[in-house]
């Protein structure tokens, strides 16, 4: 068993690269992020008022979420709804960061991540084998115990051209242009609750600023296969 945390800001690559990690160790594989987006469209779906923070943190607290773990297709299912698409939306990208902040939002979601990373360590999808965790405050809140913790970096250019081929399927100026304003804007607001852009203790750097994605996957395997026998 063994648990794999990894941090990093927008357009770091830490979404694909975790899920590729997972699958090549034959882990689970968590995406908090998805678990904040979630918890807003399902505040939208059930017209909470994302500005009254007690209303948002009750609903997220009911909230009917079950969050799949195969790094191969990791669904995110609300109310029975598959809303893996529903949830990348601009509308929910451009709100996420007003529930992310709320504070017993962010208590309830760390008890929740908890529990799939104890399940994927004893039981679960991965069959007890572990499961790697990605999203800002999972090296320092919810996993600071994890086996592996990476901060993945990259350069503000290289964050901005990513997410700029992610959303506009383009990386020239005008798109890195459109993409600025909404990644900067939105690790900004972030980093006034978790801390995610510098390594806590113990958090090993990974910068991916010149790295493809294989290169990044065998940083991160090689930082976890530094960790010894836990296979
Ligand atoms: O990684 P992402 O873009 O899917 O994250 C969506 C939002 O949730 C973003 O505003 C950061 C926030 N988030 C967070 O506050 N804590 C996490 N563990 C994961 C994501």
């Amino acid at each position: 068993m063994v648990t794999i945390a990894v941090d990093g800001p927008s357009g770091s690559g830490k979404s694909s690269v975790s899920k590729a990690v997972a699958g090549r160790l034959g882990l689970a594989y968590l995406d908090t992020g998805a678990m904040y987006r979630a918890a807003t469209l399902w505040c939208v779906r059930t017209d909470v008022a994302l500005d009254d923070a007690d209303a948002v943190a009750r609903a997220v607290r009911e909230m009917p979420l079950e969050m799949g773990v195969d790094p191969a297709a990791p669904g995110v299912v609300l109310d029975g709804d598959d809303v893996a698409a529903a949830i990348r939306t601009t509308e929910v990208s451009s709100a996420v960061s007003q529930v992310a902040t709320n504070l017993e939002v962010r208590a309830e979601m760390k008890r929740r991540q908890r529990a799939v990373i104890d399940a994927e360590n004893t039981d679960g999808f991965s069959g007890g084998r572990g499961i790697v965790a990605e999203g800002r405050d999972i090296t320092t809140v919810v996993a600071p115990d994890a086996d592996a913790r990476v901060l993945l970096t990259a350069s503000e250019e290289a964050r901005l051209r990513r997410r700029s081929l992610e959303v506009h399927g383009a990386a020239d100026a005008a798109a890195v242009d459109a993409t600025r304003d909404q990644v900067l804007r939105r690790d900004r607001d972030d980093s006034t609750v978790s801390q995610f852009l510098t390594a806590a203790d113990g958090v090993v750097t990974v910068d991916s600023s010149e790295l493809d994605l294989d290169q990044t996957v065998a940083a991160v395997l090689s930082v976890v296969d530094r960790l010894g026998q836990w296979q």
